[in-house]
């Protein structure tokens, strides 16, 4: 980054290690203070990297002059905080999910601001989505005709229990589908475009009277051009393995497996992609490409051009997001507009 800025964290538990460590790599960014609930995880960051620790986030924009604060909290609070920020002048990069409700939205549609606000799904960033979507655009796919969008990964009681948010519908918004396969309903609305309608169905297995939210949600979804998506996901397996994305196109089917694209073509050939799997930070089932999504936020405010994670490029994603959870709680399909 060409310009300095001053830089603070917001809720210093597992992911604000990574948006930390991936700050303290870029240039002429300055990590200048921290804030959490549970203080000593704050001055865990301040010893580790420098800085002033605080109590709240009021708090520390009232005595630290930042350009730039990361969101790192609990979901409820990622909106209150954002606009508690933007109206203050300050640039905010916000860990997913955006909002956990319609009225969210609304309040950070409303918001006055000539501040950034980024928001992370990182994994537009990994190199096998990259590559797909050029694939896509250039037309060597052809028509994409649907998609397979699947995560089955492992979340255990204490998981929830020992957290003080998870598996609460007021804290967390929801269960696997706002927290852990957001990043996989994100990525179908990238690489198909405009949803139309969503029809989907919810359940809790396997911590029935632990949780309140869904560990399963499932959900057939239309997009424009007569595309479909059958998507699937859920906490309650024994393992966490690589979401699967399928693109059945006109010329090809595409599995892409975390950071692995092969091509499987019309003739019975099939073809891996050489993908170049550079070290990053992040556990690579989540997509680990934090670095390279911050990166593009700093420049993008350095530059003075649009970010491609803000509200506007945001907006089908978020739609879906809200309308699949009003389907699955009211057993109709919804249209996403
Ligand atoms: N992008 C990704 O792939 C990814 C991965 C993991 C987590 N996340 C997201 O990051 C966020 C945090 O998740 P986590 O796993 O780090 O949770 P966590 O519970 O480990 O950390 C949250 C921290 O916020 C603090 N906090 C709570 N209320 C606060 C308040 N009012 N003021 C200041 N601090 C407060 C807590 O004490 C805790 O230290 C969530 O939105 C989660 O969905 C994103």
């Amino acid at each position: 980054m060409g310009v300095e800025m001053k830089i603070a964290i917001v809720g210093c538990g597992g992911i604000a290690k990574v948006h930390a460590e991936c700050i303290h790599q870029l240039e002429n960014l300055d990590m200048i203070a921290y804030a959490d609930i549970k203080t000593e995880r704050a001055r865990n960051f301040a010893d580790q990297y420098g800085g002033k620790v605080y109590n709240t986030l009021e708090e520390m924009l009232e005595k630290e002059k930042i350009d730039a604060l990361h969101i790192c909290t609990p979901h409820y609070l990622h909106v209150p905080m954002a606009v508690y920020a933007l109206e203050r002048g300050i640039h905010v990069f916000m860990e997913k999910p955006p909002v956990i409700s319609a009225s969210q939205f609304n309040e950070l549609q409303a918001v006055k601001s000539d501040k950034r606000l980024g928001i992370c799904f990182q994994n537009r960033y990994n190199p096998s989505i990259i590559q797909v979507k050029k694939m896509i655009s250039s037309g060597e796919t052809g028509k994409i005709n649907g998609v397979r969008g699947i995560v089955n990964w492992s979340r255990s009681k204490e998981y929830y229990t020992e957290s003080g948010w998870r598996g609460n519908l007021a804290t967390e918004g929801g269960g696997v589908l706002i927290n852990q396969s957001i990043h996989t309903l994100d990525l179908l609305a990238y690489l198909l475009g405009t949803p139309v309608s969503v029809d989907a169905t919810m359940t809790n297995h396997h911590l029935k009277g632990v949780i309140e939210v869904e560990d399963m949600m499932e959900a057939y979804i239309r997009f424009e051009g007569d595309k479909i998506a059958c998507f699937y996901a859920t906490t309650a397996y024994c393992a966490d393995v690589p979401p699967l994305i399928e693109l059945s196109c006109e010329n090809m089917t595409i599995r892409i497996e975390d950071l692995d694209v092969t091509c499987y073509y019309k003739d019975g050939e099939s073809k891996k992609l050489q993908i170049e799997h550079k070290t990053k930070l992040g556990k690579s089932y989540w997509g680990a490409g934090h670095m390279d999504c911050i990166t593009d936020y700093y420049d993008s405010i350095e530059k003075n051009r649009p970010f491609s994670l803000d509200l506007n490029h945001l907006n089908d994603t978020i739609l879906l997001l809200l309308r699949t959870y009003e389907s699955a709680r009211t057993g109709k399909e919804i249209s996403i507009r």
